[in-house]
């Protein structure tokens, strides 16, 4: 299995998604409830004059809700106890990425966060996967390389190949890694708008063959990977993309669970005859974040 990584439409020569190998479908999301969730400092634009301003009560509702809706889209929902002093760990996306290795494996890379504050989040995860039998990857020490898990690196639906954003949270550089541990090929993208900072910000695969994206998120090199692989690509607008965090979605099987209001996103997924799972994260988007990264997808045998 090649393990390459692309950058540039031209190095697709001889590449295919039909050529990919299948990849099974998670069996199960990892939540960790936001007992200490708050907004503590800006660490991205979403957060700006919101330090303070999370309602814990009302965050917690909202949580219950997100959790109800990946269980009744038939994914059940595993739980990481929260760590007082991590403001953050209920982005569970962020810390690690999960996944398996050809033959099988249940493989986690643990993140290597940019904010200190996130930092202990790896630990607390890391703990977790050894706790049921999956085996952990680090990147390799002495580097100052970050890479920030399932936020920035997103499985292609059934297929083993990786989508890879870099340039806010994570380094290329560590792509490599990432890779190799999974044996999967790796496909590049450059973010160049700090307000969809993390990939699962701006582009969210909802089918095999398509993809939803705020396109003002990417250079061109990117968006041309992206026309080139998915046969169907939809766009979020401004007010989407931005204030409902519309790419932030996450798809369990043919349902599409989503911040409330995204209207002119939610009517794309039904015209692909996905069902709709309406919710509410306003509390979450106060910091940057909404469906996709309070979980991180979980694959293999039961947990
Ligand atoms: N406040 C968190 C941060 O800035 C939000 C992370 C949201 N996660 C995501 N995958 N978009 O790190």
């Amino acid at each position: 299995m090649s393990v390459k990584i692309y950058r540039r439409v031209h190095e697709l020569q001889g590449f295919s998604l039909k050529n990919c190998p299948a990849m099974p479908a998670p069996t199960a999301a990892l939540m960790c409830p936001p007992d200490h969730y708050q907004v503590l400092a800006v660490k991205n634009p979403y957060m700006s004059g919101q330090v303070g301003a999370v309602d814990r009560a009302k965050a917690r509702r909202q949580w219950e809700q997100v959790r109800e809706a990946f269980d009744a889209a038939g994914l059940p929902v595993e739980t990481a106890t929260p760590v007082e002093g991590l403001e953050d760990m209920t982005f569970c996306a962020n810390p690690s990425l999960a996944g398996l290795r050809p033959d099988g494996e249940r493989v986690a890379v643990l993140g290597a966060m940019r904010h200190p504050s996130r930092r202990r989040e790896v630990d607390a995860f890391e703990t977790w996967y050894k706790a049921r039998g999956w085996r952990t990857v680090r990147l390799k020490p002495g580097s100052h390389h970050t890479f920030e898990g399932s936020g920035d690196a997103v499985w292609h639906p059934g297929r083993r190949l990786l989508w890879a954003g870099h340039g806010f949270r994570s380094d290329p550089e560590t792509f490599a890694q990432i890779a190799r541990a999974f044996e999967t090929p790796i496909i590049e993208l450059k973010l160049v708008n700090a307000r969809f900072y993390h990939l699962d910000t701006c582009f969210c695969p909802l089918t095999t063959e398509a993809v939803l994206i705020h396109p003002a998120a990417f250079d061109a090199a990117s968006l041309e990977l992206i026309l080139k692989i998915f046969p169907i690509v939809v766009t979020a607008n401004e007010a989407d993309a931005g204030a409902r965090m519309a790419c932030n979605a996450a798809v369990v099987g043919r349902t599409a669970i989503i911040q409330k209001g995204a209207t002119t996103v939610s009517n794309h997924m039904l015209a692909l005859g996905l069902g709709v799972c309406e919710v509410d994260t306003s509390e979450f988007i106060k910091s940057g974040g909404s469906v996709y990264c309070l979980k991180q997808f979980l694959f293999g045998r039961r947990h």
